[in-house]
């Protein structure tokens, strides 16, 4: 949640830059955006409300700039809360929580605050501290040592060179240009212009000027070396190409990446696999949709090798922190690798001597950096706020996880072997799904429903997670309130909301689902199944190949692609919902 960026080079240009990075970082927060440029007559501020994307500007010339979109936590969406905030001779923004803000803001009653931000309270801290003498590189780490709560901080100081950066919980990484340095809360805000990095890590300082970067550790403000490394993304990776939407886009991208999810090292599967096995208990930690393709592999661990894994939403995960210890297994599942709910878990468990077990897409990510042993879901970027193909790939990975477990001494390959070869059909079946016809075929039962206020998915088995994240993708995206059940649970309590004509999403077409449908049917719903096949029962039928333990997978396909459709045709940006960011990284 809100992206920051720096530029600091030997040309005139860096304002602009910030603007156009900035522009790849608005799926990290789009309600405001702010832009601070050093020119040689001072520092210069534009800032408003609105989205990033839609600021068209030729800020003035100077070496170095920061910027900042932004997802409101403390304060308003309003021009005096967008970022950055100046206090005498210091430019701040910020990404995270200043937890205990409320009281240092409290202690400063000679300040006349602007804001109603946590950030305008560090910037204060840090000019008193600057005016009582410290140097900058001793101000940071002070006022930064108040701050309780996960943040990355830019700073540019009037008159001064350079730009400095310190880190807590939220992503910084620093791109080595030509002359140039970035900083960035995400690698797509400066791609185009170098892939050579150093990742931030907690409690880390950096100072760049130009082309230069010296890192400090924040706690003892000693001189520390970072290694760099080179990121494999690939800039068109990063872009919409032809499609009108990230989502869409990333949704048809599920050509490749569930194919590729055959590709998943041995040796990685292996490991994870070795940790459960020797562990006394498995728990599964995520957020909203990782959290559903969890619960997917609650019934993958349970059928296929016969493992009962708890599968706990992290922000839940507190209430049964007293069964970690040193023999849990705690796997954590994240897009972004960065959600602050599970970084926790895993920082307390890793404390308690737990086995931590991370798949992220963001490879270099916090929690993939905490992980004992990390498995890359290997999606490629996913900017669209509703995730997609991170999800079917999480899927997919955790079948081959499934399988692997399923293994004894000799058969690990063939037991491997057996969960790809179900990913080769379902890649194959679902390739069938993502053309122009489907998706016209898809949007044709979209137009038919989008008027309703209501909707209703039910699902059994690896399904009815799926009916739940069915909910998600809907909401989120289309603001129409859906709900997913157990099927069977129907009859005990939601079926009362049925009306003449309200949409139910029924996923699969067995005999017991189908049960449950004909009790739906019954109440007048209007009853569109997705399945392989079509059933009499159907008013519209969506169709899902036939995929084995991979239909969790082929179900999502239409489901999404539906949610997308349903969006669009209530005129709203499904790759920006409101009040939504895509990496959460605050509480
Ligand atoms: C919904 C969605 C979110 C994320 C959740 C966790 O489409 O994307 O529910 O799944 O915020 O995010 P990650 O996977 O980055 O930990």
């Amino acid at each position: 949640m809100c992206g920051i960026f720096s530029v600091t080079g030997s040309h005139k240009k860096a304002g602009n830059k910030v603007l156009s990075g900035l522009k790849k970082l608005e799926y990290r927060g789009y309600d405001s955006w702010g832009i601070a440029v050093q020119t040689a007559k001072g520092v210069v501020v534009q800032k408003d409300t609105g989205k990033i994307s839609e600021v068209h500007l030729d800020l003035p010339e100077g070496s170095k700039a920061i910027g900042h979109t932004r997802w409101a936590t403390h304060g308003g969406v309003t021009k005096a809360n967008s970022h950055p905030h100046r206090v005498g001779k210091v430019t701040l923004v910020h990404n995270g929580i200043f937890e205990n803000y409320a009281e240092e803001k409290a202690r400063l009653v000679d300040h006349n605050f602007q804001s109603d931000t946590d950030t305008e309270v560090i910037a204060v801290l840090l000019s008193q501290a600057i005016e009582e003498g410290l140097d900058i590189k001793s101000a940071i780490r002070f006022v930064t040592q108040k701050i309780q709560g996960r943040f990355s901080i830019l700073v540019m100081i009037d008159d001064q060179p350079g730009i400095w950066a310190a880190r807590k919980g939220s992503p910084l990484i620093v791109g080595r240009g030509e002359n140039e340095t970035f900083i960035a809360s995400d690698i797509p805000a400066f791609l185009e212009q170098t892939n050579k990095v150093n990742y931030l890590d907690d409690d880390e300082l950096v100072f760049v000027d130009q082309g230069t970067a010296n890192f400090f550790d924040l706690n003892t403000g000693k001189a520390i070396t970072k290694r760099e490394i080179t990121v494999s993304w690939k800039v068109e990776e990063s872009k919409k190409g032809n499609y009108a939407h990230f989502m869409i886009k990333e949704i048809f991208d599920q050509k490749e990446t569930i194919a590729k999810a055959i590709n998943h090292d041995n040796q990685a599967i292996a490991d994870f696999v070795k940790a459960l096995k020797s562990s006394n208990g498995v728990y599964m930690v995520a957020c909203g949709t990782a959290n559903k393709a969890c619960m997917v592999a609650e019934y993958f661990f349970a059928q296929i090798s016969g493992r009962k894994v708890n599968v706990v939403s992290a922000s839940e995960m507190p209430y049964f922190e007293q069964f970690v210890n040193d023999r849990t297994a705690l796997v954590a599942v994240s897009q972004s690798g960065e959600t602050a709910d599970v970084l926790e878990i895993l920082e307390r468990g890793k404390k308690s001597g737990a086995k931590i077990l991370a798949m992220t897409n963001v490879e270099s990510s916090s929690i993939a950096r905490l992980a004992d042993v990390h498995l890359p879901i290997q999606a490629g970027p996913e900017k669209a706020v509703a995730s997609t193909k991170a999800t079917t790939a999480q899927i997919a990975l955790l079948l081959l996880c499934a399988y692997a477990d399923s293994s004894t001494v000799n058969d690990f390959e063939k037991c491997l072997n057996r969960g790809r070869n179900i990913l080769r059909s379902t890649a194959g079946n679902i390739n069938d799904l993502l053309n122009p016809r489907y998706e016209s075929y898809v949007k044709a039962v979209a137009e038919k429903i989008v008027q309703h206020d209501n909707l209703f998915i039910i699902g059994r088995g690896a399904l009815y997670p799926i009916a739940l994240e069915a909910a998600i993708k809907i909401q989120e995206v289309s603001y129409i309130h859906a709900q997913g059940f157990p099927a069977g649970e129907i009859k005990h309590g939601p079926i009362a909301l049925i009306e003449a004509g309200t949409p139910c999403l029924v996923l699969g077409n067995d005999t017991e689902i189908i049960a449950n449908a004909t009790e739906l049917k019954s109440r007048g719903a209007m009853i569109i199944g997705i399945a392989d096949k079509d059933h009499e029962l159907f008013d519209e039928w969506l169709k899902a190949p036939n995929c084995e333990e991979g239909q969790a997978i082929a179900t999502l396909i239409p489901v999404q692609i539906l949610s997308y459709h349903l969006a669009i045709l209530r005129g709203l940006n499904p790759d920006m919902p409101r009040n939504l960011a895509k990496s959460v990284t605050v509480k």
